[in-house]
């Protein structure tokens, strides 16, 4: 069975970019190649990517993927992303397979569910995208790992209430300065 499980790293505080969608606080904390490599076993359980268009552009320019799209194969291999967003100018990377999509979760979840076949899909980000798969009913997991740095201001891990009785601990790891954390999220988990 698919599941949709978001997976990030995330400062103490709770964010998981600065005010200018910078991550540079991130790669100055110890341990992050590591806590990148644990994250391997899942990854290869991914059939689908689901990102927001910030999330997607911040890639494409970290990575300058548009002058060397065939690093995205190297990093994604031939999963299907799907990029959240209503412009319809986003920059496609050439040979990946990019489906750009709006308006309400629901109304994608059965082509999500479709491309991800017996595989999960990962919700990369942003919180409030991911927000909107909870509200929907699909969020099955958070993976954190949260790096040993406070920010103050940025963009938030997760803006939604969701009370303890949907959250269960299942998993607790240190990495370096990361400590990473699993949690089901469940309808009635107690
Ligand atoms: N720490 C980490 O590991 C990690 C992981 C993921 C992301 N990040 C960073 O965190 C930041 C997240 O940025 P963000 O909070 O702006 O979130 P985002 O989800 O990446 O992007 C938000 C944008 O996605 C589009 N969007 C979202 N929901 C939509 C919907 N239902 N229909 C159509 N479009 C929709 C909208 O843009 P338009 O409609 O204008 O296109 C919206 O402004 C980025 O800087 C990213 O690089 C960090």
């Amino acid at each position: 069975v698919t599941r949709f499980v978001y997976a990030t790293a995330t400062t103490i505080d709770g964010f998981i970019a600065d005010s200018d969608n910078s991550l540079d606080w991130l790669f100055a904390v110890d341990g992050g190649e590591e806590s990148i490599a644990d994250l391997g076993e899942f990854v290869s359980g991914v059939g689908v990517l689901v990102e927001g268009s910030t999330t997607y552009r911040w890639v494409l320019d970290q990575e300058d993927l548009l002058e060397k799209p065939e690093k995205w194969q190297e990093f994604y291999g031939d999963k299907a992303t799907y990029v959240f967003s209503s412009r319809s100018d986003l920059p496609l990377v050439p040979g990946a397979d990019i489906r750009v999509v709006s308006g309400s979760v629901v109304d994608h979840l059965d082509a999500i569910r479709q491309a991800a076949g017996e595989k999960d899909v990962w919700l990369m980000g942003g919180g409030d995208l991911v927000g909107q798969f909870y509200d929907a009913g699909a969020l099955d997991e958070v993976r954190l790992s949260v790096a040993a740095v406070t920010l103050g201001a940025g963009a938030p891990l997760l803006p939604r209430r969701i009370e303890s009785d949907r959250l269960r601990l299942t998993a607790v790891k240190q990495i370096g300065q990361f400590a990473t954390l699993r949690y089901d999220v469940g309808r009635q988990v107690r």
